[in-house]
């Protein structure tokens, strides 16, 4: 079977990162052949502010990705965050088509259909349609009922919207560009593909993605999507926060932030320092600070900023219901992941396990790309490829995502041993 191209690009408040992908038919691998990664423009907080900004840094993106791939961009999955994102869990029911009771693809289709007619204000569009759970005759549990016999079909479903102005809005851009958009993927959603793995998915779990402008989080229970949204807190803040506490320009805190999170982070730089020993006089900025305690940087500027970010965090995941249910904890991503001292707070505020996801799941240039700031871009074409809700039918190829369904059930026994621990 021949080889397909896949494009993706995220747009986030920080950059806006073009990927592209060949799709091996044959041996499921996605190779990266195209990438990009620009200073973003027009984008707060996830929303579009300024279109012509936006198109122009999509422009300068994509353009360069597409040297890179010797590849044109005709169309792309988008990517779509912030705090307008909102969801809920549906139920649809249909009766069984065939007089025989067995089930079909055309079965599922209209189940899932039957879910997703809520009624919605005309300011919201719905974005994902995610089935979690069927239910054949009254019996629970099914992830995947096709072929399976029955009169009464029932499906769990969890539905993410987003504001149908912002939507409008990224489509003008990439008009702007000629690209033809392929569907939108809450960034959240994305990021998960990329840096989950199945039984973190099976056992229960939240992406945290921290991004600049805004933190999205996608929630996991028994392998489905449960609960989704975005706060609109990001690493940027705490470039701010630096800024102001230290009186120099974002652009020196910026370089103070990834100083800090560089020295002493083990994987980035193997000669870690201890606190004591760093200088940032050794950044040569262009101000002139005086000599500071790094300790007091980090315990009082850093420090609450992601305190705040974390309380938002666990309101979210008290909201979702799902506390009980989400052994695995959290894996935060997205380039905030990397700021001194997350981890250990997320662990206090949250009171959850945390591990730091890198997107993986990818061949070719992969070296730039595996990297937690470009979980959500990776993810993109790898949830795309292999379900991306069509613009004129709404759906998906729910075939394939129920294959993937049934990978769960192999960790069950696994999830049956932890689901022990829980009170
Ligand atoms: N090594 C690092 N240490 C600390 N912070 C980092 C590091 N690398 C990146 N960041 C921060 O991560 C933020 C950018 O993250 P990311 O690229 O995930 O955002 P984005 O996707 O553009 O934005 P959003 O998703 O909020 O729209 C910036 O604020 C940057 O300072
Ligand atoms: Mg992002």
């Amino acid at each position: 079977m021949a080889d397909s191209i896949i494009s993706a690009i995220d747009i986030g408040s920080s950059k806006i990162a073009t990927i592209i992908g060949i799709e091996s038919k044959d041996t499921d691998e996605l190779r990266i052949i195209g990438f990009n990664s620009t200073s973003s423009r027009g984008v707060k907080k996830g929303l579009v502010v300024d279109i012509d900004k936006v198109t122009s840094a999509l422009e300068e993106s994509i353009e360069k990705a597409e040297r890179m791939a010797g590849q044109k961009v005709h169309s792309a999955i988008v990517s779509v965050g912030g705090p307008h994102i909102s969801s809920l869990n549906s139920r649809g029911v249909v009766a069984v088509a065939d007089s025989q009771g067995e089930i079909s693809d055309t079965d599922i289709n209209r189940v899932v259909e039957a879910a997703r007619a809520i009624s919605l204000s005309t300011t919201r569009q719905i974005i994902e349609v995610s089935p979690r759970d069927f239910i054949v005759d009254g019996q629970e549990g099914i992830k995947n009922p096709i072929g399976m016999s029955g009169v009464r079909l029932e499906v769990d479903t969890h539905l993410i919207t987003a504001s149908h102005t912002n939507l409008k809005n990224i489509d003008r851009c990439m008009e702007n560009v000629g690209v033809q958009n392929d569907g939108f993927i809450f960034s959240g959603l994305a990021s998960a593909e990329a840096v989950l793995t199945d039984t973190e998915k099976e056992l229960g779990v939240v992406v945290v993605d921290i991004g600049g402008g805004k933190t999205d989080i996608a929630l996991y229970v028994d392998g489905s999507l449960s609960y989704s949204s975005s706060i609109p807190i990001g690493a940027k803040h705490i470039t701010n926060d630096i800024a102001v506490g230290l009186r120099v320009s974002l652009d020196s805190a910026e370089k103070i932030k990834l100083y800090l999170s560089k020295k002493l982070d083990h994987r980035q730089d193997k000669t870690k320092r201890k606190i004591e020993e760093l200088n940032i006089l050794d950044l040569q900025l262009p101000e002139v600070v005086d000599q500071f305690d790094v300790k007091l940087l980090i315990d009082g500027i850093i420090g609450p900023r992601l305190e705040e970010l974390f309380k938002f965090v666990s309101d979210e995941i008290v909201k979702s219901n799902y506390m009980e249910h989400i052994p695995s904890g959290l894996v935060i991503t997205g380039g905030g992941a990397l700021t001194v001292g997350v981890v250990e707070m997320g662990r206090k505020i949250v009171g959850l396990p945390i591990r730091v996801g890198v997107p993986s799941r990818v061949t070719g240039l992969v070296d730039e790309v595996l990297d937690p700031q470009y979980a959500s871009t990776v993810g993109l074409i790898l949830y795309g490829r292999k379900n991306i809700m069509s613009k004129e039918e709404g759906f998906k190829n729910f075939n394939k995502i129920l294959k993937d369904f049934s990978v769960g059930q192999s960790v069950d026994k696994v999830k049956d041993f932890f689901k022990q621990f829980i009170p």
